[in-house]
């Protein structure tokens, strides 16, 4: 039986991005907790393994492929749900580019996924919350990236400030409807979005991390899963409008 506070029998959560990383991992610790949980994503193979995985663990899960630049496909995504206690608006893409090799149409698709599919999935969720009176928590997925300046990740970092700035005035918008909302800014997570990378770049990164890392380690999406389970439960009743910052006590750049 989980602390009361976090549990989550009885409520519904939505999570984008679910088929990878950091997504996957939420939408398995939100079903733990007792939420049935809506996964929403692109990759189709993916997001069946996720509510499989959920389902053999004895939880309540339903597979939702959808692109989050789609409002429309969003919109029916909460519909089917019926009801939302639960928004984590996780999906996003990584992007490098210096600024002057930055094209028009890689800070369109940067912005278009990493901010207006946050967005969208925000105004959908929240629509459905007031109109079912529903005290709910919505939670954002920003970066690290936001706080300091990176070479090369401009489009990433511009888009994650937006969504910092989104949950912010998303919180003063929503705070007399009982509904909460906060970002999380994890720093380097090993998932296939860091994987991605080249390997000797990634090898040099997490030896960089591990070194300047208090707890001496590189994070795993479990525990940026466990930062979305406190938002989303009543164990954060009095937090809204702030940014959660799982980064083993390292600010980029590191
Ligand atoms: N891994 C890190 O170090 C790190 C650090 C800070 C923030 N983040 C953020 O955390 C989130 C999850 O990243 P991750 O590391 O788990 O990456 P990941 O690549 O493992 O997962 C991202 C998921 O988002 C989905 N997705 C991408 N574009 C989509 C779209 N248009 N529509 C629907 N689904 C889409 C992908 O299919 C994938 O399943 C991202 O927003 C990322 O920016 C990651």
């Amino acid at each position: 039986m989980p602390l009361k506070a976090y549990d989550l029998t009885g409520r519904t959560a939505l999570v984008t991005g679910a088929a990878s990383g950091i997504g996957r991992a939420s939408a398995l610790l939100l079903a733990e907790a007792g939420a049935t949980v809506h996964c929403a994503d692109r990759d189709e193979n993916g997001l069946h393994e996720t509510t499989a995985l959920i389902t053999r663990a004895g939880g309540t899960a339903r597979p939702h492929p959808l692109d989050v630049t789609d409002r429309a496909r969003l919109a029916e995504a909460v519909a089917a749900a019926g009801r939302i206690d639960i928004l984590a608006a996780i999906a996003g893409i990584m992007h490098r580019s210096t600024v002057l090799e930055t094209r028009d149409e890689d800070l369109d698709r940067v912005l278009a996924i990493n901010f207006k599919g946050v967005l969208y999935a925000c105004q959908e969720a929240a629509r459905a919350m007031i109109a079912t009176r529903t005290p709910g928590s919505i939670i954002t997925m920003a970066s690290g990236a936001v706080d300091a300046a990176n070479a090369g990740l401009l489009c990433y970092s511009t888009a994650k400030a937006a969504v910092i700035q989104l949950t912010r005035t998303l919180a003063t918008e929503l705070g007399p409807h009982s509904i909460r909302v906060n970002a999380v800014a994890p720093g380097w997570i090993r998932t296939p979005m860091t994987d991605r990378r080249d390997a000797a770049l990634q090898d040099r990164t997490e030896a960089a991390l591990v070194r300047a890392s208090p707890l001496g380690r590189v994070g795993e999406p479990e525990d940026v899963a466990h930062a979305v389970l406190h938002l989303a439960s009543d164990a954060s009743a009095f937090t809204t409008g702030q940014i959660l910052r799982p980064n083993g006590g390292v600010a980029m750049p590191w």
